[in-house]
């Protein structure tokens, strides 16, 4: 991989999940707008995450990285941006607490559009046309027009992820996020619910050392965090034609970076070392993620940590690791134990949701919520037991009560999956799942917390 790189260089290399577009000057016309468009961010910001990220590697701060599956377009509303954006700030607020340690929050959103199918095709009825590849590059109805994929969905998508971001800039640092609102965060359905309950506890003893702070005179004007936060976007860097058309020179670096997103990441089905998404990766500078399925060789993980990350910069990567339930406790070790081995710096988050997708009986893509936990609970304990950082989460929700995943305390059921089925790929928690799951994560920090204390003490002794 020492071959030159530039943001084309990905053209050269053989790609997968790419959609076929009928018109190429029609397509070419579009990459030359949006490369004429204004970055959606800025390098310094990518390069303030790398660096909370390094801390995260270096087992000092906790990733929480979540949202939908894919956005589309007819869900595009303020309220479910700022629904998504609040369960992220609760479950922030719960992992905080109880891991007294920072929590890096980085939405899935405003970009992720771009979907890997594992068939190029659908068939209904002995109709057989192309898959659905998400809204930026064709339509989920199944009609032969719709499902061509259509260049002007970038520039709709391009001004979508804008029109999110601004909102996402407003509530970080406008006043919503401000920690004096934490019990309002608390609202809706999730309210009444056990984990709302929880929520509610928790953010009372919040406020009370709010004010015993206030009274101390550790105030916002003192401590303006505690007005705002860091909330970052990620999405898969999947589409790399609009990847490549976001990719800019920093003036200040003269480094390559990706304006499309703070984060991106490589998903499970594009991630071959010689393959076009892992040659566009390696030459950008934004923090990098990459998906570890459970068909990853450890040699191969380590060729592509090489790749991503040859300078092993604590921060550069993330691996995301989702085997599933029922595969976490003999795959992941092998992994964990080959890159601890091998020095290299990399954050460890979880995805418990993309290996434990399922059929329901009333046919229904969803994810059973306690395969979810179960996932969570394996990956902490295996950190525990090699001594490593549980670094992360990554999970896909959102904050409305949909009902799409299997259980939590609400007990969706088979049956009940027809009710509120929204999304637009795979099956997400809603808020209530969500927060669930955040508390079971904050008692695997917890141990992890108490694990190195009672370390540290019995060197001491
Ligand atoms: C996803 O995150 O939506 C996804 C497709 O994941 P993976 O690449 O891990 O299958
Ligand atoms: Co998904």
């Amino acid at each position: 991989m020492a071959e030159v790189w530039n943001p084309n260089s990905w053209r050269n290399k053989p790609i997968r999940q790419v959609p076929e577009y009928t018109d190429a000057a029609a397509l070419g016309a579009v990459e030359a707008r949006l490369k004429s468009y204004p970055p959606l961010v800025f390098a310094g910001e990518a390069r303030n995450l790398t660096a909370s990220l390094g801390a995260v590697a270096e087992g000092k701060a906790f990733l929480l990285q979540g949202g939908d599956c894919a956005e589309s377009f007819a869900e595009f509303h303020p309220d479910k941006i700022r629904d998504t954006f609040r369960v992220l700030l609760q479950m922030a607020v719960v992992l905080t607490f109880a891991g007294t340690m920072p929590v890096v929050k980085v939405g899935r959103i405003a970009g992720q559009f771009a979907k890997p199918r594992s068939e190029d095709t659908e068939t209904i009825e002995g109709v057989t046309l192309p898959s659905y590849r998400g809204d930026n590059i064709n339509s989920i109805e199944f009609d032969a027009v719709g499902r061509q994929p259509d260049p002007q969905r970038l520039m709709q998508a391009y001004m979508q992820s804008a029109a999110t971001l601004n909102l996402l800039r407003a509530f970080a640092s406008g006043g919503y996020a401000d920690l004096h609102n934490v019990q309002r965060w608390n609202l809706g359905f999730i309210a009444g619910s056990p984990s709302g309950e929880r929520y509610r506890a928790l953010s009372e003893r919040i406020s009370e050392s709010l004010a015993f702070m206030e009274a101390c005179g550790v105030t916002p004007d003192v401590v303006p965090q505690l007005r705002t936060t860091d909330f970052y976007t990620s999405h898969e860097a999947l589409h790399l034609v609009y990847e490549q058309a976001l990719t800019r020179i920093d003036s200040t670096s003269g480094e390559w970076y990706d304006t499309s997103a703070h984060m991106l990441w490589i998903g499970d089905r594009t991630r071959q070392l010689d393959g076009a998404h892992i040659e566009f990766a390696r030459g950008i500078k934004n923090p990098i993620g990459l998906k570890c399925g459970p068909s990853l060789a450890e040699d191969d993980l380590l060729r592509l940590i090489d790749a991503l990350n040859p300078e092993n910069k604590p921060g550069r990567l993330t691996l995301i690791v989702r085997f599933g339930s029922d595969k976490a406790a003999e795959k992941f070790p092998r992994l964990l134990r080959t890159v601890t081995r091998e020095g290299k710096k990399v954050v460890w988050s979880c995805d418990p949701m993309h290996g434990n997708t399922i059929k329901s009986t009333t046919g229904f893509k969803t994810r059973p919520f306690e395969r979810v936990l179960k996932e969570c609970q394996t990956f902490f304990e295996v950190h525990r037991a090699e001594g490593t950082h549980a670094g992360g989460v990554h999970i896909e929700m959102t904050g409305q009560n949909v009902t799409e995943c299997l259980g939590g305390a609400q007990a969706i059921t088979d049956e009940d999956l027809s009710s509120r089925y929204h999304t637009h790929c795979d099956p997400r928690l809603n808020a209530s799942q969500a927060l669930e799951l955040a508390f079971l994560i904050a008692e695997g920090i917890r141990d992890e917390r108490r694990g190195r204390t009672s370390e540290r003490r019995a060197a001491m002794a």
